[in-house]
């Protein structure tokens, strides 16, 4: 197995993990009843489910192999909401740094179909850390306030939660 696909197929346990640890998220907001955010972080773990695929459909296609990593169970409570954004946050960071890693060994190989492969995570992450960073600095805000927490809540309900942070062009997402 050369360098690239190793690091490709390290890489998936962190997709994965991130997708178990959203689906944990989600469950533990749910019992708080914070809906919004809930089925944000449901949305989240798809995604990352769907990170996944890109992924093993690329080493498909390169004739390469596919290693499924063992997934660990993931924490399942968190001090506050916003406690689990802090954890959100520093997540896609170290999937960021992970992505650049492989991206960094593609290049030096000469790999093209790689690096265009992985300018969508490039894209993608860039948008995963200002979700993040946004909702976490939106909770700072709101600190100790039931209503405002609620609020926020309620925009994740309606859609309207990360208007400002939808800047990357059309097609990049999904
Ligand atoms: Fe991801
Ligand atoms: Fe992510």
């Amino acid at each position: 197995m050369n360098e690239l696909t190793k690091a490709i197929n390290n890489h998936l346990s962190c997709e994965f993990q991130s997708g178990h640890t959203y689906l944990a998220m989600s469950i533990w907001l749910r019992e708080k009843d914070l809906a919004g955010f809930s089925a944000y972080m449901q949305n989240k773990s798809q995604e990352e489910r769907g990170h996944a695929d890109r992924l093993m459909a690329y080493l498909v296609d390169c004739d390469e192999q596919v290693e499924l990593p063992s997934i660990e169970a993931p924490q399942r409570s968190w001090e506050s909401t916003q406690a689990l954004f802090d954890q959100v946050y520093e997540m896609e960071q170290a999937v960021t740094a992970s992505i650049n890693r492989i991206y960094s060994i593609a290049e030096q190989a000469g790999e093209r179909s790689a690096t265009a492969m992985l300018d969508w995570f490039v894209a993608e992450q860039l948008q995963e850390e200002a979700e993040a960073r946004f909702v976490r600095k939106r909770l700072r805000l709101a600190s100790d306030n039931s209503a405002a927490l609620l609020l926020l809540d309620q925009q994740f309900l309606d859609g309207t939660a990360l208007i400002a942070v939808k800047t990357s062009p059309d097609g990049l997402r999904k």
